[in-house]
């Protein structure tokens, strides 16, 4: 099962085990200090927002034009943002480094 390397709002990395086929919401919001994915990854609530690492932003598909739209909006958007809920865990995905992004 892959693992994803997850650092939650202060600062600490954990790694957690991902089932193949979900999407990277659907782990982290089972952890306490995961995401709150109010709307359920209807790309509309953007409260699954995390920070993908720089390594891993090549290695995993492009945001479609309704993600980038919702994170533009949010105040604490970086280049390297994405809705947790968009991303669906791979094989490929082992080792995937997200940071949680602070509430809005
Ligand atoms: S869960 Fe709402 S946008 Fe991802």
């Amino acid at each position: 099962m892959p693992v994803l390397k997850v650092v939650d709002r202060d600062g600490v990395e954990h790694d957690v085990e991902a089932q193949v086929g979900l999407k990277v919401m659907e782990v982290l919001r089972e952890l306490d200090y995961g995401v709150a994915a109010i709307c359920g990854g209807m790309c509309s609530c953007a409260t699954c927002h995390v920070y993908v690492d720089p390594d891993w932003a090549a290695r995993i598909p492009e945001p479609m034009s309704d993600e980038k739209e919702l994170l533009e909006e949010l105040s604490h958007y970086e280049a390297r943002s994405r809705l947790s809920c968009q991303i669906e865990i791979t094989p490929a995905l082992d080792g995937l480094k997200v940071t949680i992004a602070p509430d809005e």
